[in-house]
């Protein structure tokens, strides 16, 4: 049941076809190219793009720019130990800066880290401290058609695995993704983040939780989970959270804010060893790299991510719009999960093989055919691994309606009607780090002569 009512509005407004062709070709067929104006419904992600309630607007003018003991900042911090559990943070610009005052705290040279499915910044992150990241994800994990609640889950077995292989002292971390972003956003259980935290303990190694989505997951345990089905959202959260020994969080997420991240832990170490390098990268610890008004917004926000009147209507909003785009004959991800929907692209078109970037090719036919914006997560973002071509709808929080997902739903037909018309495309010219190519890389269609010779010059 929808839980709010609209105070503010933005105009936004579908350019015409032919403006649709020339952006989508000045952008080089790259949808991180193309300027906000020229798209009308925006599902390129959730992160940072949600509308904020008036009381946060509120909170935003109470906000405390004091560079050291900052309200702001003691409001935070009795949010997170109320919302979350811990009692003690440092706040960053954002999840990444999260990632590197944490993870360069508990990771050397010849590390392996550990995690359900590392997220493209936690994975550069890790890397970055010269570490090796290793996913764990379960087997099913990337089939698009198994319909299991818990499709998120760590690979307690792949684990062992790594760790037989490689020793348990080379393993200092292990993280698990809540919601699994790289995994369809699909949700964790209590249950299996008990067996990590028991894992971790056995390997002695540090358990950290990517908490972005938590709130998005705690609804999914309350539903999913029988242990949890009589549990507040609220309580499955703080329950899950708690096993962690600390928490890595991007505020653009769950904290229902624009900008904002931060460390939790209750390690006293630590949290000393965070602060220092919050220092460094961030600012000093009571604001880190956050202005006192997006701090004091993000109180607020991490305590209305639990209400379950916002998290019903967010997490069956997004089922909606997947609802919306299978009834059109899309083939969705299955289940849906928190935050998105995820198509299955290299079955919606059948006949562009995965070096010409079926996923992509969907993304740029969205935009051609309704103006609607989503982003690819196959063979063009992950090249030479074996996922599914996926390309994800983002659903920013508290800023679509049912007559913008009609529209996504119009347009997805378009689609499909011409799904054989389609071209695959290739790329003209590639940056310099390959792991971030698909954020600048400039494409084109496959031209007809390579078509032709990929069909066996059957044209
Ligand atoms: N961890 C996860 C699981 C994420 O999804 C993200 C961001 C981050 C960390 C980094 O946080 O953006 O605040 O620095 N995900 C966004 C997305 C960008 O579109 O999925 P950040």
């Amino acid at each position: 049941m929808v839980a709010y009512k609209s105070k503010v509005v933005e105009r936004i407004r579908l350019p015409s076809r032919e403006r649709r062709a020339a952006a989508l070709e000045e952008a080089g067929y790259n949808a991180f190219n193309l300027a906000a104006d020229d798209v009308f419904v925006d599902l390129l992600t959730d992160s940072g793009t949600g509308a904020m309630s008036d009381d946060q607007w509120a909170a935003l003018f109470r906000g405390d720019e004091a560079y050291a003991g900052s309200s702001s900042f003691d409001q935070l911090t009795s949010a997170v130990a109320d919302v979350m559990g811990f009692e003690r943070l440092v706040p960053t610009h954002q999840g990444r800066g999260a990632e590197n005052v944490l993870y360069g705290a508990l990771l050397s040279e010849g590390d392996v880290a550990l995690n359900n499915t590392h997220f493209d910044t936690t994975r550069a992150h890790v890397s970055n401290q010269g570490a090796e990241p290793v996913d764990c994800p379960i087997a099913g994990a990337h089939d698009p058609e198994t319909d299991e609640p818990f499709k998120g889950n760590f690979s307690l077995e792949r684990a062992r695995a790594v760790v037989d292989e490689v020793g348990a002292e080379r393993v200092p971390l292990v993280i698990q993704t809540v919601t699994n972003n790289s995994t369809a956003g699909q949700p964790v259980s209590v249950e299996n983040t008990r067996r990590v935290r028991a894992f971790a303990d056995e390997i002695d190694a540090t358990f950290v939780i990517d908490a972005c989505r938590f709130a998005e997951n705690a609804y999914f345990v309350t539903r999913r989970e029988d242990e949890f089905a009589d549990a507040t959202v609220a309580d499955a959260a703080r329950e899950q959270l708690g096993y962690a020994d600390a928490l890595v969080m991007s505020g653009k997420k769950d904290g229902l804010v624009n900008v904002g991240g931060f460390v939790a832990t209750d390690d006293g170490a630590l949290f000393e060893r965070c602060k220092q390098r919050a220092i460094l990268y961030e600012g000093f610890p009571t604001y880190g790299g956050m202005a006192g008004r997006d701090v004091a917004a993000m109180a607020v926000g991490l305590r209305e991510a639990v209400e379950e009147s916002y998290i019903t209507d967010r997490i069956e909003q997004v089922r909606e719009l997947g609802a919306m785009l299978e009834a059109v004959g899309l083939p969705v991800y299955e289940p849906v999960g928190g935050h998105a929907v995820y198509i299955d692209a290299g079955a919606t078109f059948p006949d562009i093989p995965a070096d010409e970037f079926p996923g992509q090719a969907l993304v740029c036919e969205l935009y051609r055919e309704g103006g609607v914006r989503g982003v690819e997560l196959g063979s063009f973002a992950f090249p030479e691994t074996d996922r599914p071509e996926l390309v994800r709808l983002a659903v920013p929080r508290r800023t679509y309606h049912r007559e913008h997902f009609d529209h996504v739903a119009e347009t997805a037909e378009a689609v499909l009607e011409k799904r054989h018309e389609v071209a695959g495309l290739e790329i003209v010219s590639n940056p310099a780090v390959p792991e971030l190519r698909h954020f600048t890389a400039s494409l084109e269609p496959v031209s007809a002569e390579r078509a032709a010779a990929a069909d066996g010059g059957s044209e």
